[in-house]
């Protein structure tokens, strides 16, 4: 099952209290979700998505009641699914990113590199585009630059010469083949002493190119911030530098009134402030937690307050 990351300090980041409306765009486990709703009680209510079924089947398991509203969405859609459902102007929204412990355990799913299932790797599974369509179907040169660019891969280019060359005689089906072929072009040199698997960068670039990981959370956090009330504050969990960087970047931005390139005499784009940052560093996950969790150990908390 899915253990929550940071979940204490995401809760008392968002200040949250009784009667408060909040958006949990990435609800997963629930877990998350379930402690919002001890926070905000009977008078407040929480708006849950998740693009995977399988996720809201066991969220809605786990946190029951009337104050709770599912919803089976990319978060790309936040604006538009929260006026269906009579969440604007909220005191606060959250998306811990990335995949769940259960879509990346489970072998049906496709994401395992330590187990034997089909390449999948949608955590939708209504979309098209699925691991075994990247795989098998995109060049060789399509494959180093998302290794290069979304699993900053040291050796993109000569994993994907072997997936190229693999290709030659059999399409790839399961997760281990594919973990196979990459771990023999990776030598040990490369894999830094430490105890992950060779292949995980490259698991982990198909993964983002599969779900569209790093376009959806550019166009999804400037939604979050209209959806605020002012003085709403919103939190975003990442669990790698690609991530962190847009949400870094985008609070940066938003906490700033003009955005014209310093030479520029008198500001022309008129751009005004939307958020105060809290969190000038992120929050990192105590030792602890990382003891308990180590899915945790990579995990970066930001959180930003609308000031208008
Ligand atoms: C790390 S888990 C969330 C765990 C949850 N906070 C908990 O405590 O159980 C991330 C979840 O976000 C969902 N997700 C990722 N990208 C999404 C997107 N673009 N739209 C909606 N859900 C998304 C995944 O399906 C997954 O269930």
């Amino acid at each position: 099952m899915h253990k929550s990351v940071l979940l204490q300090e995401t809760i008392e980041g968002l200040r949250l209290t009784k009667g408060d409306v909040v958006i949990d765009a990435t609800t997963g486990a629930g877990g998350h979700t379930k402690a919002i709703l001890e926070v905000v009680g009977s008078s407040g209510k929480v708006l849950a998505i998740d693009r995977d079924v399988e996720a809201l089947s066991i969220a809605s398991n786990v946190t029951r009641g009337e104050n709770v509203t599912f919803a089976h969405a990319n978060f790309t859609q936040i604006e538009k699914v929260a006026k269906e459902k009579g969440f604007t102007c909220v005191s606060a929204t959250l998306a811990d990113l990335g995949v769940s412990s259960m879509q990346l355990t489970r072998p049906h799913r496709g994401f395992s590199l330590k187990s034997r299932g089909v390449l999948d790797m949608r955590m939708d599974k209504s979309q098209e585009l699925s691991a075994l369509t990247v795989v098998n179907e995109y060049s060789e040169d399509e494959l180093a630059r998302i290794f290069r660019n979304y699993g900053e891969e040291k050796r993109a280019r000569a994993c994907a010469k072997a997936i190229a060359l693999f290709r030659k005689h059999e399409s790839f089906k399961t997760t281990d083949q594919l973990a196979e072929v990459v771990r023999g072009v990776i030598p040990a040199s490369y894999r830094g002493g430490k105890k992950i698997d060779p292949a995980t960068k490259v698991f982990q670039a198909i993964r983002i190119e599969v779900n569209d990981e790093l376009t959806s959370l550019e166009s999804t956090l400037p939604q979050m911030v209209r959806l605020l009330a002012p003085g709403g504050r919103m939190a975003i969990i990442s669990f790698h530098s690609l991530e962190d960087r847009i949400v870094k970047q985008f609070f940066s931005r938003a906490a700033r009134d003009c955005l014209c390139p310093p030479e520029f005499p008198k500001c022309q784009c008129n751009h005004k402030k939307s958020l105060k940052i809290i969190t000038r560093k992120p929050i990192r996950p105590t030792e602890d937690e990382i003891a308990k969790n180590p899915r945790a150990r990579s995990a970066k908390l930001r959180i930003a307050e609308k000031i208008n």
